[in-house]
């Protein structure tokens, strides 16, 4: 394969920043070490955080792939960045909870803890300066954020991506309570983008239910970044 080069940022979220390459197909995500919540409202840099994310992220794509679902994800090549491919995205988070936590308890007035049988499903619209209103089908349609195939398919690739990852979990000692998905596409097809890294999942010691998330930031609870190293050992990243 010919040289890739590195050119121009095209955008810098709250974690990564993503830039064009010398292929028109293919961007660079760069996994920094910035850290946020509550829809940027608290930011923190913290140290190695960039490096295992990336990391983390790569592993989860390519066991996706490997089961079968499509992603944007190419390759990594540094400590953190990955080669992605270039997609257009939708402005949609797709939230599956399996375990009630965060905005559902307070939304919904429910123990954190309850399990949700069968598990449940969220749309959240993505725009910070309006904290992520949680939205509805209709409302994507309606306001043409994606056609209702893309909708069904969310749906349904998010589910499947439930049934792959709560196993490997599983497998390695911990729950999946619930996790954020974004989609995009690519020349036709709708493939998952952005990431999975513990930064967009919530992950429980199955033993303890310690939190090993990005709850560890939100709640204070200190040892972040350790504590995404814990659940890369558990799955047999590093
Ligand atoms: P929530 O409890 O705040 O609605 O979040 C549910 C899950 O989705 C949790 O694992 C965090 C993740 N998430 C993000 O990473 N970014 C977001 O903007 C939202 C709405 C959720
Ligand atoms: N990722 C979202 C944000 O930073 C939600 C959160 O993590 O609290 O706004």
């Amino acid at each position: 394969m010919e040289e890739l080069i590195k050119k121009d940022l095209v955008t810098s979220g709250k974690a990564k920043s993503l830039y064009k390459t010398s292929n028109e197909d293919l961007y660079i995500l760069h996994y920094r070490n910035d850290t946020s919540a509550f829809d940027g409202k608290k930011i923190e840099s913290l140290e190695g955080k960039g490096a295992i994310n990336n990391k983390f992220n790569a592993f989860v794509m390519k066991h996706l792939e490997e089961n079968g679902v499509s992603t944007h994800f190419e390759s990594q090549i540094s400590d953190t960045e990955s080669v992605v491919k270039k997609l257009e995205m939708t402005p949609i988070e797709c939230v599956v909870r399996n375990i009630a936590a965060g905005s559902i308890c307070k939304r919904l007035g429910v123990q954190e803890g309850l399990e949700l049988d069968p598990p449940t499903f969220e749309f959240f619209y993505k725009d910070d300066d309006l904290g992520d209103p949680m939205i509805n089908d209709y409302h994507i349609e309606s306001f043409g954020w994606a056609t209702s195939d893309q909708v069904e398919e969310m749906k349904n690739l998010t589910f499947k991506v439930n049934e792959i990852l709560k196993e490997l979990f599983a497998g390695g000692g911990m729950i999946l309570v619930d996790y954020k998905l974004e989609f995009g596409d690519y020349k036709g097809k709708l493939l998952l983008g952005d990431e999975f890294t513990p930064d967009g999942c919530r992950v429980w010691d199955a033993e303890t239910k310690e939190k090993l998330d990005k709850d560890r930031f939100r709640q204070d609870l200190g040892d972040v970044v350790e504590s995404y190293h814990i659940i890369a050992n558990k799955l047999g990243i590093i």
